[in-house]
């Protein structure tokens, strides 16, 4: 029997740019992979009949439980804009609100629906909450760098409404939680697709992969991360004992000679 065969990996943001590639790389390996996601509709444009869906929102716990049958594995990877955009389902028809929110930046995620809040935040908490009853191989979590570093620049640009401080959120409590964890902490996010409004996807730099994959602990590095390798990491520490507990940065950087082994990198943890 395929040791891959006992595998179910449930992906969450999986319509998402890191959540797409991930998606495919399992299938690619062999494992057995069902999504959870907000629309249907997306979900079989971008997939067909190869993965099984679920439908749920991660704001709300109750619509997660079916998701969870039977699951070995969890890759979360999702998100929304750090700054307020059209993701944020932001209300702010009354003038005074929208006033104080923009006066106290931090405090305007409160009035969004998917705000990092929301969704980093609290959405991740539902989500570890909805896997204590169900014996986890690996919850793969990717959150950012700049969770341990929020006031330094320029994390603190990306951190005015709060973002970090959600992510870091998220972590803590999926650290706490007992759930055999990885968490993957990725810079600005290159390499397609493209699906966030920031400044690094309007500059669109691109490496396709080819830069050297670096991977640190301690959120001390900068600089940028394709989302093609945060992909490939996520199903790679599926199956490495290394990766467990444990919370690691990665970035691209400098020219990919060789081939990448990920036994080496996991040996860095
Ligand atoms: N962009 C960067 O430079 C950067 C830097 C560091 C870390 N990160 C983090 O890296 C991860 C992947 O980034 P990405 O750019 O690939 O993400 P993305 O393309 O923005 O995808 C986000 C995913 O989250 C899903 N989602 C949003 N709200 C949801 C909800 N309420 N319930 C269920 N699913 C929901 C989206 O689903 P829908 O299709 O339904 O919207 C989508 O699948 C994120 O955690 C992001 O914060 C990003």
């Amino acid at each position: 029997m395929n040791m891959l065969d006992n595998r179910l990996i449930l992906v969450v943001g999986a319509t998402g740019g890191v959540g797409q590639l991930t998606v495919a790389k399992l299938l690619a390996k062999g494992y057995q992979v069902r999504v959870l996601s907000r629309s249907e509709t997306k979900t079989k444009q971008l997939f067909d009949d190869r993965v099984e869906v679920c439908i749920g929102d991660i704001k709300d716990i109750n619509s997660l439980t079916q998701a969870m049958d039977s699951v070995t594995d969890v890759i979360c990877s999702v998100g929304t804009t750090a700054f307020p955009s059209s993701k944020w389902e932001l209300n702010l028809s009354n003038p005074w609100d929208s006033m104080m929110g923009y006066l106290n930046p931090k405090q305007l995620g409160k009035k969004a629906k998917n705000s990092p809040l929301q969704i980093d935040a609290e959405g991740v908490i539902n989500l570890v909450k909805s896997c204590k009853n169900i014996q986890l191989e690996r919850f793969v979590l990717v959150s950012s760098c700049g969770v341990l570093r929020p006031n330094q620049f320029p994390y603190s640009i990306l951190n005015l409404f709060g973002v970090l401080y959600a992510k870091k959120q998220g972590e803590d409590y999926l650290i706490n939680s007992g759930i055999p964890y990885t968490i993957i902490r990725p810079s600005r996010l290159i390499d397609g697709p493209f699906t966030s409004y920031d400044l690094n996807t309007l500059l669109q730099a691109k490496t396709d992969g080819e830069q050297k994959v670096v991977i640190a602990t301690g959120d001390k590095i900068n600089g940028q991360s394709s989302r093609i390798d945060v992909a490939n990491a996520c199903v790679e520490c599926l199956s490495s004992e290394q990766t467990k507990n444990k919370a690691f940065e990665i970035i691209n950087q400098g020219e990919r000679k060789d081939t990448l082994d990920w036994n080496k990198l996991w040996e860095l943890l």
